[in-house]
């Protein structure tokens, strides 16, 4: 059997469900993951700097969680938000599964659109894009994913990413300005990076 990931479409590890409180600032909120997922039995300390450090979603604005796993950050976005709307995609079957049920159980399900990529309409343009990207899926294929995915962001929208600095936060940030991204280094915290990322430039 080859080596299990979090990325993995149809993850062969038992489902086991767990509970994980998320304790911001503003919100404390009780979610379920599961084996199979990234972070499985607790919120990512670079998605929780996410979180803490960035902008909120506005009310009228439309946001995308792009790798969204359990569902930490498309759920804390649309609690956070009265009418603004939240995106979710994965390609982990269990991961969407889990977002789903978070977003119904606090009563965002409204709010919160769960899909595959590949599901997600073409025309949607997102105001914000919130991701703790899989940097583990390799270069080249995170590449394509961020080029993609960015090139949707509407003119005035922001992207924000957290990356490990030992992971390449500050070379995947120059290869973002290189394709005509501008990107800062919003925040840089306990090993971590947030990556602000404009549209690009005509
Ligand atoms: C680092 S995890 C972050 C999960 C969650 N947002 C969190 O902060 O706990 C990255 C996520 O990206 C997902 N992913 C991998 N390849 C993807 C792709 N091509 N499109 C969308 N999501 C993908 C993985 O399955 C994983 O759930």
């Amino acid at each position: 059997m080859g080596t299990a990931h979090y990325f993995d479409q149809d993850p062969k590890a038992a489902s086991e469900p767990s509970r994980v409180e998320i304790n911001l600032v503003d919100l404390s909120v009780t979610l379920t993951s599961d084996r199979g997922v990234f972070s499985s039995g607790r919120l990512d300390p670079g998605t929780k700097l996410l979180l803490t450090e960035t902008p909120r979603v506005s009310d009228d604005e439309v946001a995308l969680d792009l790798g969204c796993g359990w569902g930490p950050i498309a759920c804390v976005t649309a609690l956070r938000t009265a009418t603004g709307r939240v995106w979710a995609v994965d390609t982990n079957t269990r991961a969407l599964a889990l977002t789903e049920l978070n977003a119904q159980a606090i009563g965002t399900g409204d709010r919160i659109t769960v899909a595959s990529p590949t599901e997600l309409p073409k025309s949607v343009r997102f105001d914000r894009i919130l991701s703790n990207p899989p940097i583990r899926i390799g270069k080249p294929a995170l590449h394509q994913l961020l080029e993609t995915w960015l090139s949707r962001l509407s003119p005035n929208g922001r992207a924000h990413l957290v990356v490990q600095k030992h992971l390449g936060s500050d070379s995947l940030g120059c290869w973002l300005s290189d394709q005509g991204f501008p990107t800062i280094r919003l925040v840089s915290r306990s090993g971590y990076r947030i990556l602000e990322v404009e549209p690009r430039e005509d």
